[in-house]
């Protein structure tokens, strides 16, 4: 079948949600994805910080063939499986938290978040129900995740959404202050926002609002559905900031590839849900707990996560050398680790579509930014070439 037959079947029976690139994907290798037709491109958006061991990992296809061969896949939460209980022990380990929830996706984990903050909430005061989130965040398209996310665009044609939130502004304490009051449970925020455009949180931001958060008796929540699991040069990014949430969402690069979320909980998050608050059917599968299980394991290894540093420096100082070449098309450079953003003159979309036509896999974040989040096993040769490309591309539309 040629790759057109396979697109215009793709159309015909799949849900018109995506508007979706004409290429299909058949197979990987390390840093590349190779299309139906054998064409090889340099992927430097892994499935959107998905895909941390790029393709064909030797060590993720041994942790997925073990578990076959044993031939659970799933059992349940009716019962513990090895997998998950390893996997829940590794992760706390991993993040410095106490306890985990295991579901499928960084919508439900912060869906698990939210429903947490609201019992919270409830134990001191039926009253305390509502939850801030931040302008231009991200948390998902389930309808919590949504309504916590503060872009417009996600709500209309959708409501009535949920009750109870409010939207501050990133960065800005004060606005976050004011917002609060004697009815606020929670304050959810990304450390680094990803889909509004790679923006990382200021120190003092984070800090300011662990200080309300613990003045005020509020939970912390934490998404890092997009900068956790080694993303940031660390395995969490709150680790680089030295703030600490009361509960952390994940999903994601969380087992490589495979379908898997988790929220996270420590101290006075870890007693709030009992049997029955919440459940997942397939949270804490023995698949996709086997690809948690080497995510930990790799991301234990310092000289993983320093590599992730070194790249992602080399990365900002290159596209810091590009947007100074083309100062009519880029603007500022920004992020931490291997998320990273520029900031285009043009439609981001132009810029992606260029380095399509010349093999490279890049994407938009926002309106405005071309974003860098390439699998963490990215080597300096990977970065010049797939720079090389972008500055083509870049020439191209002058
Ligand atoms: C920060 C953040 N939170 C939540 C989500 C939603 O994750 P999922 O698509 O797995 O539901 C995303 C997805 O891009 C995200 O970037």
């Amino acid at each position: 079948m040629s790759m057109q037959t396979s697109i215009a079947l793709g159309k015909q029976y799949l849900l018109d949600t995506y508007a979706q690139v004409p290429v299909v994907f058949a197979g990987g290798e390390g840093m590349y994805l190779i299309d139906e037709e054998g064409k090889k491109y340099l992927d430097f958006v892994g499935g959107i910080a998905v895909n941390a061991l790029g393709y064909h990992d030797a060590g993720l296809s041994a942790a997925i063939a073990e578990v076959v061969e044993k031939g659970l896949l799933h059992c349940s939460n009716l019962y513990y499986n090895t997998q998950a209980i390893a996997a829940a022990k590794g992760l706390c380990t991993l993040a410095g938290m106490d306890r985990v929830f295991f579901c499928n996706s960084g919508a439900e984990a912060n869906e698990a978040a939210l429903k947490l903050a609201r019992k919270f909430g409830h134990k001191s005061n039926p009253a305390r129900t509502d939850i801030i989130s931040m302008v231009h965040s991200f948390h998902g398209r389930t309808y919590g995740a949504i309504t916590a996310t503060g872009q417009d665009k996600y709500h209309v044609n959708f409501d009535p959404l949920p009750q109870g939130f409010s939207y501050a502004k990133f960065n800005n304490l004060e606005s976050v202050k004011a917002l609060v009051n004697e009815k606020t449970c929670a304050i959810i925020v990304e450390p680094i926002q990803g889909e509004g455009g790679i923006v990382p949180a200021t120190v003092e931001f984070l800090q300011g609002l662990r200080e309300l958060c613990d003045q005020k008796d509020i939970l912390l929540i934490y998404d890092e559905v997009q900068c956790g699991m080694g993303r940031s040069g660390k395995p969490f990014a709150y680790q680089v900031y030295g703030v600490k949430p009361d509960i952390l969402t994940t999903a994601k690069a969380l087992a490589g590839g495979i379908p898997a979320g988790a929220m996270l909980t420590c101290e006075k998050a870890n007693e709030i849900f009992k049997p029955g608050d919440h459940a997942s059917t397939f949270g804490g599968n023995a698949l996709a707990m086997a690809g948690v299980n080497e995510m930990v394991r790799r991301l234990n290894d310092p000289e993983f996560t320093d590599a992730v540093q070194q790249m992602g420096s080399y990365l900002r100082e290159k596209l810091v050398q590009l947007a100074a070449l083309y100062p009519t098309l880029c603007g500022e450079v920004r992020g931490m680790g291997l998320i990273n953003g520029m900031v285009l003159t043009v439609s981001p979309r132009k810029v992606v579509d260029a380095c399509f036509e010349r093999g490279l896999l890049v994407a938009s974040a926002g309106y405005d930014v071309l974003r860098f989040v390439p699998p963490l096993i990215v080597r300096q040769q990977d970065i010049d070439k797939a720079l090389a490309i972008v500055e083509q591309a870049l020439a191209s539309l002058l």
